[in-house]
């Protein structure tokens, strides 16, 4: 694959230190038998190492290797090893070419799709970063059977995201086959991932530079983010509180009349079987708010809101009495 993408024949793995004693060796091989020379760059895992410092460690084992244009970097890992090895391929020589090998379910149907690569700064996540778009995704389920079961499910409320505001058969799928999504069965996680990986690329197509559409993958991410800050980025993972933003958001939208309440109910029943919980913790309707305006670096007052239309279907919407559509909706007290 590597050699007919026209991939040089100088590979540096970059991988996490949970990850490499995985999947670390059937990789390598893989690619030697391929002929590739290959090396690897090991993070330490999690989070706080998604900084420029590691940018740099990167660049540094790069450039001591000897790493030129004829080099491509292999991205093994969650989102996180995802967004720090697309960055370092982007800027590495003014870019270099890289692959995705995501192993949780958030990198497969997520973020190794769509070209957007980056570090966070202390004053905000991801807030340094470039599109760079990998030369290609290699999804491999089987290395889903390994993940722990709460990184599982936050992967899995984007996957009901994807349901709720782009595709209603793909939600009935949800619904109907939830038992054997939860099993990790492996036809199942084929279906899901492939068809996520297909509605995010259809998305990122149109709207590269998210100046519109690409919004829409934002969906629950508003009331979300403001979980994560308000909880100091520990309590939560980003699915947890991707999931409580999700029935936040589909609350709302009723509210302006573009879905209905058996709509509601059925997002939420979802999204509680999956395991997942709903109702947020109890932050004020001021805590939300301001945290709401923060996250979107906003000062006149208006925030652009990503509603379901029913199931399958969305729609923007500027709020600017975001306050009273809290109210309204009974969220926040
Ligand atoms: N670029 C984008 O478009 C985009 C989109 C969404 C999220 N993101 C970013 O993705 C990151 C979150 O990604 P994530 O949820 O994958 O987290 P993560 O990369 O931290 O992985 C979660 C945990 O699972 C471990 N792990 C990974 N694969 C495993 C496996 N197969 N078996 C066992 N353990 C495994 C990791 O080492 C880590 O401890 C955030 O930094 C977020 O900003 C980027
Ligand atoms: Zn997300």
């Amino acid at each position: 694959m590597a050699r007919e993408l026209g991939l040089g024949n100088r590979c540096v793995i970059v991988t996490n230190e949970t990850v490499s004693p995985l999947y670390r060796k059937p990789v390598e091989q893989a690619l030697v038998s391929a002929g590739i020379r290959t090396s690897c760059f090991e993070l330490p895992d999690g989070e706080t190492h998604k900084h420029l410092g590691s940018i740099e460690r990167i660049m540094t084992f790069l450039i001591e290797s000897g790493a030129d244009r004829s080099t491509w970097l292999l991205a093994l890992g969650g989102g996180v090893v995802g967004d720090i090895t697309g960055f370092a391929a982007a800027v590495y020589l003014r870019g270099v070419p890289f692959v995705q090998v995501p192993t949780t379910l958030l990198a497969q149907v997520d973020s190794s799709v769509g070209g957007k690569t980056g570090v966070n700064h202390p004053a905000g996540k991801n807030l340094i970063g470039a599109l760079h778009q990998p030369r290609f995704v290699l999804v491999d389920v089987a290395t889903l059977q390994t993940l722990p079961q709460r990184e599982f499910l936050s992967g899995l409320a984007e996957v009901i995201k994807y349901g709720i505001v782009l595709d209603r058969v793909f939600f009935e799928y949800l619904e109907s086959q939830l038992p054997k999504i939860l099993a990790r069965e492996r036809d199942t996680l084929l279906h899901l991932t492939t068809s996520c990986c297909q509605l995010k690329a259809q998305v990122v197509e149109q709207d590269e530079r998210e100046t519109g559409l690409r919004a829409v993958l934002n969906f629950g991410h508003t009331v979300g983010h403001a979980i994560e800050s308000l909880s100091g980025y520990e309590k939560y993972t980003h699915g947890e509180a991707v999931a409580m933003g999700m029935v936040a958001a589909a609350v709302m939208a009723e509210i302006q009349g573009v879905s209905t309440n058996e709509d509601t109910s059925r997002i939420r029943r979802l999204i509680t079987s999956a395991g997942l919980l709903v109702d947020m913790p109890s932050f004020t309707r001021q805590q939300l708010v301001q945290a709401i305006f923060h996250d979107k670096k906003m000062k006149e007052g208006v925030v652009t809101m990503v509603f379901n239309q029913g199931i399958g279907g969305y729609c923007l919407s500027p709020v600017s009495d975001l306050d009273g559509l809290l109210s309204r909706a009974g969220i926040g007290g």
